[in-house]
């Protein structure tokens, strides 16, 4: 089947929230989308990798005249992109430039908590150098990494501390998919920004408690962007890297994407859409194939009605090669029927926000699973008043599957690996969890106006050997 709908109950899209900010074209010219750099590693051996990644301010040229100032890793914006390679160890040197403390953290990435992971708890300290090192061991994905220190993360991210994370391996490099970076597989990082005085950026001016949202769409850091379509098949990894954004993609004429990803990996079967909707800091993976057209057409990606970018149709060859009906063995362990259900509760909006009735406490540890075994977690969204919102629900130490919706089936292309899942009003999604390292790793809601406000909770993962291991968390008010 080819699906034509978002799957979720449109009652509770964003465009509902009576602070809701449309996507508005911006007045400026078209300019080649951005393509970040990848990150080159400053040494390397068979095994292992050494690489630096910089948080630093800068000044970046997004619109005619003034320059924005932004923030990025090893740029003025977002990030160069960082790939890893599944079996290799990484040594990594976490570079603060920024007026302010910071912590990098790896989304979507299997690596211990808290301080390798990077949340709330690894903060480095402005002029400060530290080097993390992590064995990468998982299939093949677009994760990513962004800031997040508690409770600024909607500021960093807005600043532009946001950066894409691949994940590569053998066999995902063994199918006929695209893989030439930046020509037919390319990084797609979806955000929205209002522009103010002098091409400026203004979080607190735009802050929201519900999400901080700006009408004009901000792909790859470039405003109104184009890209030379050279090849018959392209594949594009989003990201929604926005603060509150729901992203409703699809393309003129109804053209087809075949969802060959998502969060945490391939997908075990393509799935054919004409409609997809990202909520935040999830990834999704396309292949459009543009076999229809003909040089010199245009097709155009829209999020609701609003054009966000034109992909401008050049000569290209003839591509025989056939998409494989079969791309990942997703297993998952099961579950020993005496575990407890760990249950969590999303309620509220705006200030009132809470997670099982509470707001998030850095010295507070929330619930408890043991290494290696798998559990399930039920995420509730108890929010149905007015229609209610949804709530991208996230899990740090991992990725997790998903089981059921309201106890029916999880939506076609929901059957991969998963580290973000938005959870409908009224909705109990049920999810499977496995953790395979030990630490304290948080959980929340991924608007992060609502993760800095409260809805956000911790877990620690404690082997049988240390049950009760204390870490040294850090307290907010040393923020
Ligand atoms: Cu992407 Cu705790 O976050
Ligand atoms: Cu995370
Ligand atoms: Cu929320």
């Amino acid at each position: 089947p080819v699906y034509q709908d978002y799957f979720f109950n449109e009652t509770a899209y964003d465009y509902h929230d009576g602070g809701y900010v449309p996507l508005e074209v911006y007045d400026a010219p078209r300019v080649p989308l951005t393509i970040p750099s990848i990150l080159k590693p400053d040494r390397e051996t068979d095994t292992e990798v050494w690489l630096t990644v910089h948080a630093q301010p800068g000044e970046t040229q997004i619109l005619p005249g003034a320059k924005t100032k932004t923030w990025g890793y090893n740029q003025s914006l977002l990030g160069q992109t960082i790939v890893f390679r599944s079996g290799k160890t990484y040594h990594v040197t976490l570079k603060n430039s920024l007026p302010e403390l910071t912590t990098f953290h790896w989304h979507g990435l299997d690596v211990p908590g808290p301080f390798i992971d990077g949340g709330c708890h690894a903060p480095i300290y402005p002029g400060e150098e530290k080097e993390i090192t992590f064995t990468v061991n998982q299939p093949a994905a677009t994760t990513w990494l962004h800031a997040h220190p508690c409770p600024l993360t909607g500021w960093d991210v807005w600043h532009g501390l946001a950066a894409m994370v691949y994940v590569e391996d053998d066999h995902e490099d063994s199918l006929a998919l695209p893989h030439n970076y930046g020509v037919d597989d390319l990084p797609i990082v979806l955000q929205d920004r209002r522009f103010h005085e002098d091409n400026q950026w203004d979080y607190d001016a735009d802050y929201d408690p519900d999400g901080t949202a700006g009408p004009t769409a901000l792909i790859n850091g470039t405003v109104n962007p184009n890209f030379d379509v050279t090849t018959q098949k392209l594949r594009l990894r989003f990201l929604d890297g926005s603060n509150r954004r729901e992203w409703r993609l699809h393309l003129s004429d109804d053209l087809m994407m075949t969802q060959i990803a998502s969060d945490g990996g391939l997908l075990p079967e393509p799935v054919q859409m004409t409609k997809c909707m990202l909520t935040c800091a999830e990834r999704a993976e396309f292949i459009i194939d543009f076999s229809g057209y003909k040089a010199g057409d245009q097709v155009t990606l829209y999020s609701d009605d609003t054009p966000i970018l034109i992909f401008n149709i050049k000569d290209f060859v003839t591509d025989e090669t056939t998409l494989p009906d079969k791309l990942a063995e997703i297993s998952y362990p099961d579950v020993d029927p005496d575990a407890l259900v760990h249950q969590v509760v999303l309620a509220g909006t705006d200030e009132e926000i809470t997670i099982n009735g509470l707001k998030f406490g850095m010295m507070r540890i929330d619930d408890r699973q043991e290494i290696g075994k798998t559990e399930y977690w039920d995420i509730t969204n108890t929010n149905d008043c007015c229609g209610g919102m949804l709530h991208p629900y996230h899990m740090h130490g991992g990725s997790f599957q998903i089981v059921s919706r309201n106890g029916q089936a999880p939506y076609p292309n929901e059957l991969g690996y998963k580290d973000t899942v938005a959870v409908n009003p009224g909705e109990t999604v049920r999810i499977k969890m496995k953790f395979n390292f030990a630490g304290v790793f948080m959980y929340h809601c991924h608007i992060i106006e609502h993760e800095d406000g409260g809805m956000m909770a911790q877990m620690q993962v404690y082997t049988p050997e240390e049950p009760e291991k204390k870490y040294d968390l850090m307290a907010m008010d040393t923020l």
